[in-house]
């Protein structure tokens, strides 16, 4: 009689509580046990943890409404788009952008999305996947401006500025070779092109989406020189060795370009900038 009593209460017990489950899995066919306390997953419910330096725009950019959180442009929607495909949900961590292969490579961040340059230095830290955007330098100078028509130019005894670990530093310090003294540091193209603006500087070369943006912001103007400033590819970084992110990586790049998707991107966002 004791037994049979126990037997029942454990029966009713693992019904309620089964029936608890179904309730809480929203009637799916197949019960999760009844020990698991983990609310069901998306998909794999893993987090992909894109590191950017949000001071990027059209690629990059803090806003009220962003498509992630206060994060909007193009590389936060090819990335939300990797991370979607793949059930994975995406976070955003913005950093100095030259802090960005060094989080990749110590696994601080899964991968680095940031309108990033491929360049023989950082692949000796990264891995890249396939390039999904080409740009090139470019000089933002005042509206008025007259004799900066190359790159050349610059060495003028030029005042230039530049934004710190950016491709256009190096390209302004070593390849152009403008002279240390002549060069100014900064860590966002929003606060350097400021100092073209109230006279500081006589120009900024920055990379060309970006730099025609703040032009266009702030009233100056683009001065481009392809001869002297060779075009550059974005990719997407990840820690070495990363095959598996990367192939993922790989394989929705290569969808949202054959789809014409990437470029349908760059398009709104550029004019959505140069609207603001
Ligand atoms: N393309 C340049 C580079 O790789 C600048 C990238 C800046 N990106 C950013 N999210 N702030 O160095």
């Amino acid at each position: 009689m004791k037994t049979n009593f126990k037997k029942i209460t454990a029966i009713l017990a693992a019904a309620v509580l089964s029936t608890a489950a179904l309730a809480s899995c929203g009637g799916s066919d197949a019960p999760a046990p009844v020990t698991e306390t983990a609310p069901p997953a998306a998909a794999n419910g893993d987090e992909l943890i894109m590191g950017t330096n949000a001071a990027f725009q059209p690629f990059e950019y803090v806003t009220e409404n962003g498509l992630v959180d206060i994060y909007d442009g193009i590389d936060v929607a090819i990335a939300k788009k990797i991370a979607d495909e793949n059930g994975m949900t995406l976070k955003i961590e913005d950093m100095e952008f030259d802090g960005l292969v060094a989080a990749v490579s110590t696994g601080k961040i899964d991968m680095a999305v940031a309108g990033m340059t491929v360049t023989e230095e950082r692949q000796q830290n990264v891995d890249f996947s396939d390039t999904y955007y080409t740009a090139s330098q470019v000089m933002v100078v005042p509206a008025d401006n007259e004799d900066i028509k190359t790159a050349e130019d610059l060495k003028n005894g030029k005042l230039v500025g530049v934004v710190l670990g950016y491709t256009g530093d190096n390209i302004v310090t070593d390849t152009i070779g403008v002279s240390e003294e002549n060069i100014t540091r900064a860590n966002r193209g929003i606060d350097i092109v400021q100092d073209v603006k109230n006279g500081k500087l006589d120009a900024v070369v920055i990379d060309s989406a970006t730099g025609k943006a703040l032009a266009e912001a702030n009233g100056l103007k683009v001065v481009e020189d392809p001869a002297a400033f060779e075009s550059e590819e974005y990719a997407i970084a990840v820690q070495k060795g990363n095959t598996e992110l990367l192939d993922k990586i790989n394989k929705v790049l290569a969808e949202m370009k054959a789809s014409g998707e990437i470029e349908e991107l760059a398009v709104k966002y550029n004019s959505e900038v140069g609207a603001e």
